[in-house]
């Protein structure tokens, strides 16, 4: 029976990534594996791990005799590694999926590189994940792709095996249909996703935008969340990811154990801390932070020498030229106003370009009373959820972009439009100065929120949402 409604039991479930849920490193002997972080493998890694799911992604691995070996290597893990090689991988990843797709759906059409050996780039390396996929999959099995990497992949299979369960979910913006419209091949996209049964995204705004370049570019007719392409329907739906508040209360339980010599960061003891964490990428709105904690020192001078900010810029896809550029400008900036307001004893901004590590980050948090996050445009940003899972103490401030996805769900807040710099900067000293017992009052509503849907309900609701579109289709025939 493939309604079944504990599909995993009968069916596997195959995730399918751009990534693997791992960093593979090759070393002389073979190859160091490591588990990494991330929102979009904390979503998954649950059901990876208790059902009999499999994960299909590249392994960042590119000669052939290597593949074979990491092949064999993650089998009893149930992780697939997709063959491709890497002048395909660089024309997929860094050029169509980076330079051309990232940039267009966060609003920077002028960023936007398109080249068409890119594309084709693109479609080939889509061709290898579903490829990989058809090696693995049975009919009536479930398959869920992830992300703007692999939009073509839902069609791919829907064309190759039709009783396939295909999901997709998109975790960056989808944007507005006239700025969609402007990307070559933006048909062939949508008719990517249109192969899956069930397509999520983090805001109601992103189903809005989806469903209207459907209707206007492909002629399609929608009903309330669902899209008719072909005979086929299609379900739309928000499904915001939340983040793993267990692990995150564990480490704090742990944090708050440790002996006073154990204590991470114990140099951070400034009487007021900022905190902004990011992987340094425009789309980031960095230097406009930067900028805005300057002005905020330059118009309430009683604040320098008492708040620094401290900012961590975790190295991202640094093979792209505007990554580099961007940490240049970054970097100048930093210096720039560490220079005008430091002195000995007292450096505003505590800069940090590496990644680091579950714990410190989370003490990172902990330290800090105020998280600046401040996205340009972000397709959801679990740095602010994370910060309001480690305040235990129900204490400290949120300052949120409304172009991140998450100022949908966290109207306790203090909202900020990011490329106003001077309005920042107010808001700064709003947080800076707010009562106890407002903090309080945010932080306990934010709290209750992110406990509540944390990135398992994420995961369940988002099945039990893709296990209806069965049951629907059902009553549909029946009728
Ligand atoms: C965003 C994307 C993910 C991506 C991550 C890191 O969150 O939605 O798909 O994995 O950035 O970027 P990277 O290019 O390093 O995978």
């Amino acid at each position: 029976d493939t309604n079944s409604p504990n599909p995993e039991e009968k069916h596997p479930i195959i995730i399918v990534s751009n990534r693997l849920p791992i960093t593979v490193k090759t070393t002389d002997g073979g190859f160091h594996i490591q588990r990494s972080a991330g929102g979009l493998v904390a979503g998954l890694r649950g059901i990876h791990e208790r059902s009999l799911t499999w994960w299909v992604g590249h392994g960042g691995v590119f000669d052939a005799e290597g593949y074979a070996k990491l092949k064999a290597k993650l089998e009893p893990d149930r992780l697939l590694p997709v063959p491709i090689e890497r002048e395909t991988y660089e024309g997929y990843y860094q050029g169509m999926a980076n330079n051309a797709i990232w940039p267009l759906f966060h609003y920077f059409p002028a960023s936007m590189h398109y080249q068409v050996q890119d594309w084709r780039a693109y479609t080939q390396a889509n061709r290898a994940f579903a490829d990989t996929i058809l090696e693995l999959a049975k009919p009536g099995d479930w398959v869920w792709v992830q992300d703007y990497q692999l939009m073509l992949v839902p069609a791919m299979l829907r064309e190759a095996a039709p009783d396939l369960r295909i999901a997709y979910f998109h975790h960056i913006p989808f944007p507005s249909s006239e700025i969609f419209r402007t990307l070559p091949n933006r048909d062939l996209l949508l008719k990517g996703l249109l192969g899956a049964d069930l397509i999520g995204f983090h805001t109601y705004d992103y189903v809005r935008h989806f469903v209207s370049s459907a209707v206007r570019l492909l002629g399609c007719d929608s009903y309330m969340d669902e899209v008719n392409h072909g005979d086929r329907l299609i379900k739309i739906g928000a499904f915001p990811l939340g983040v793993d508040v267990a692990s995150i209360v564990d480490t704090c339980k742990e944090l708050d154990t440790l002996a006073p010599e154990q204590e991470l960061f114990p140099e951070l003891d400034a009487e007021l801390v900022m905190l902004g964490i990011d992987r340094l990428d425009y789309t980031k709105g960095i230097p406009e932070r930067l900028e805005a904690f300057g002005s905020f020192l330059r118009h309430n001078p009683e604040y320098v020498g008492k708040a620094v900010l401290v900012q961590l810029c975790v190295p991202s896809r640094q093979k792209i030229p505007s990554y580099g550029d961007l940490r240049a400008r970054v970097e100048r900036l930093v210096g720039q106003l560490n220079g005008e307001f430091g002195r000995p004893g007292y450096t505003p901004i505590h800069y940090m370009y590496r990644s680091l590590g579950h714990r410190e980050v989370i003490a990172l948090y902990r330290k800090a009373q105020i998280a600046l996050v401040t996205p340009l445009r972000d397709g959801l940003n679990l740095v602010c959820k994370e910060f309001v899972a480690a305040h235990d103490d129900e204490d400290g401030v949120v300052v949120l972009s409304e172009l991140a996805g998450a100022a949908a769900e966290m109207g306790e807040a203090l909202s900020v439009n990011p490329y106003d710099v001077e309005e920042m900067a107010a808001t700064l000293l709003r947080a800076a100065v707010m009562p106890r017992e407002e903090r309080r009052h945010r932080m306990r509503g934010l709290r209750k929120r992110i406990v509540a849907f944390d990135n398992d309900s994420w995961c369940s609701t988002f099945m039990e949402s893709w296990r209806k579109c069965y049951e629907n289709r059902v009553e549909r025939s029946v009728k």
